[in-house]
């Protein structure tokens, strides 16, 4: 079955909610260190969090997705990390997280991006066209989980490094 989400940007007074439903779809992930939503808060209060989608049904929020700038071999540049992505436990597989995807790259693109990185299953993020690009580095997890989507000039080449609120712990 669909969920019907609307996707809208992120409102002030909504950090508390994006936590909880962060945490909630976090919990118990095989891969996940439950630090997500302790990422999205020190993104956002370092003003890191270029785009904050959320997916809301009947005034409820059932996803969102976060979308913040990386740098390669130490140059910042127009390309973004997407992540965490997350939908409420009782709405996946409904099609909520690929509408936050579509919509996010769409948004990026629009503002000028030129490329995307994603960390994650191939087996999902292909399906938007995210591919593993050799040269394009992010050191420790299998190198088929990193992937890349260009949509201005090459891919660029080097190791990738995502902004310090992914180090944020609680
Ligand atoms: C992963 C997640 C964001 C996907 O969102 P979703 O709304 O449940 O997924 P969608 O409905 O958009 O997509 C469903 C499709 O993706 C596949 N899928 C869902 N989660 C998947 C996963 N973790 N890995 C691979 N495929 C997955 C399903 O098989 C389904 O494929 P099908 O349509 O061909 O049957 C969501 O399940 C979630 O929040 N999971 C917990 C947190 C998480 O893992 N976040 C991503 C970290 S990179």
């Amino acid at each position: 079955m669909k969920a019907v989400a609307r996707v809208r940007a992120e409102r002030a007074g909504e950090a508390e909610a994006i936590g909880a439903l962060v945490s909630a779809a976090f919990l118990g992930h095989p891969h996940s260190a439950g630090t997500e939503a302790a990422i999205v808060r020190a993104l956002r209060a370092a003003g890191a969090l270029s785009l904050s989608l959320v997916a809301e049904c009947d005034e409820r929020l059932i996803g969102h997705i976060a979308f913040s700038p990386i740098t390669v071999e130490g140059r910042a540049g127009a390309w973004f990390g997407l992540g965490p992505l997350a939908v409420a436990p009782p709405c996946q597989r409904q099609g909520v997280g690929a509408e936050l995807v579509r919509h996010g790259l769409q948004q990026l693109q629009e503002r000028g991006a030129a490329g995307c990185v994603v960390l994650g299953d191939p087996a999902y993020y292909g399906r938007f066209g995210f591919r593993a690009v050799p040269g394009l580095v992010y050191p420790g997890p299998p190198p088929e989980l990193f992937m890349a989507l260009a949509w201005k000039g090459p891919v660029p080449q080097g190791v990738v490094a995502y902004h310090s609120g992914f180090e944020a712990r609680d």
